[in-house]
């Protein structure tokens, strides 16, 4: 398949490109597209056959859900059986924005778009390029991050053509996306509303609107035996072809250690790699020491981390060292990524100090 290659900055907005674009998804095509938070890989919706394309060319197992997202809240009752008080509260506050929320769905969605399930994951997002190319579609597009599954999600453009170029009818080059971290996932239809992805809207910002939020258990304990309730949340993902371990402990100690386990893997002829913040990237030597923003900033962690992976990638960089974050606010997210692309090996130096 031919790949267009479309660069439409939000700038553009509203650009004379949009209505033929448009016009792919309704045929039945795929046009991957920029997002606040990731690159998105869409079709419609409604359509089985597109969601049936949208896995084979993720190469994702078809029981994986995808998010619809809209583009105007009144489309909101057509997708879902009755929308319930807490989705308006939270839409009033978050969207458009980075928030997914999974509801009951109606007869229209298709179950090849939720992975069987009779639930439907919905999101509004706030990026203009993704507006416009709802709306020229006719309203509805299903769309998972724009990588090939198990690689991390793509926040450049050029990440999504390396992935999708041959696969997809179109890509449109959105430039680099501003969050970096794919969207919380607030899951809607228990008793109490529940997060089954941490990410840019925090549990914080949550519980001031509703009150009450709990989070899925799998997301904080690497141990816990239940199954993730988000399908997707159950596969190794984000994963870098090197192998990745976290150090958590005193800053000190973690330089130190990182410094003496590279050192090791050098010395056995391997390509070594360091997610190092602004606060200590001149302490370590290894091959690549990549600055992954600083402490004071989760924003620009969040931004560069998926990013910083691919590097790594283009690299060949074999051992990659990283150096932990906190647990609390947009940290969450972050750690909840990268635990995922380490397989969850960490080493914990708290203990040692
Ligand atoms: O920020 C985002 O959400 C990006 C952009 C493109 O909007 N999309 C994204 O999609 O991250 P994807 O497919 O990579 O992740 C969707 C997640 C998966 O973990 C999936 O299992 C979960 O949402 N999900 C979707 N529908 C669900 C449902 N009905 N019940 C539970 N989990 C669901
Ligand atoms: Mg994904």
């Amino acid at each position: 398949m031919e790949t267009q290659i479309i660069r439409i900055r939000e700038e553009d907005i509203p650009s004379p490109k949009m209505e033929a674009l448009g016009q792919i998804i309704r045929n039945g095509g795929l046009v991957a597209f920029p997002t606040e938070t990731v690159y998105g890989l869409g079709g419609d919706a409604l359509n089985p056959e597109s969601s049936k394309k949208i896995y084979a060319a993720k190469g994702r197992p078809s029981d994986n859900p995808l998010i619809v997202h809209i583009a105007d809240l009144n489309d909101l009752e057509k997708l879902v059986k009755n929308i319930p008080d807490t989705a308006g509260r939270l839409a009033d506050k978050f969207w458009p924005g980075p928030l997914t929320m999974i509801m009951e769905k109606s007869d229209i969605v298709p179950t090849e778009t939720t992975g069987g399930l009779s639930t439907v994951a919905v999101r509004f997002p706030s990026h203009k390029v993704a507006r416009d190319l709802i709306k020229a579609s006719g309203g509805y597009i299903a769309a998972p991050s724009a990588n090939l599954s198990g690689k991390p999600s793509p926040t450049l453009a050029k990440y999504v053509c390396e992935d999708l170029t041959g696969r997809v009818d179109a890509i449109i080059d959105g430039g680099d996306i501003p969050i970096g971290l794919e969207s919380t996932i607030v899951d809607l239809t228990g008793d109490k509303p529940m997060i089954l992805r941490p990410g840019y809207i925090t549990e914080e910002m949550l519980k001031e609107v509703l009150g009450e939020v709990l989070t899925d258990p799998t997301i904080l304990d690497a141990n816990c035996k239940d199954r993730p309730k988000a399908p997707g949340m159950r596969y190794r993902h984000y994963a870098p072809k090197g192998d990745l371990v976290i150090y958590e402990g005193p800053s000190e100690t973690v330089i130190a250690k990182i410094n003496e386990d590279v050192k090791a893997a050098s010395d056995q002829g391997r390509k070594t790699g360091v997610i190092a913040t602004a606060e200590t990237a001149g302490r370590y030597s290894a091959d690549s020491i990549k600055c992954i923003g600083s402490r004071e900033n989760e924003e620009e962690i969040a931004a560069s981390l998926y990013r910083i992976l691919r590097e790594f990638d283009d690299e060949d960089v074999e051992e990659i060292f990283s150096e932990g974050f906190s647990d609390s606010g947009l940290g969450r997210a972050i750690m909840n990524r990268l635990l995922k692309a380490a397989g969850h090996k960490t080493k914990n130096l708290w203990e040692e100090a």
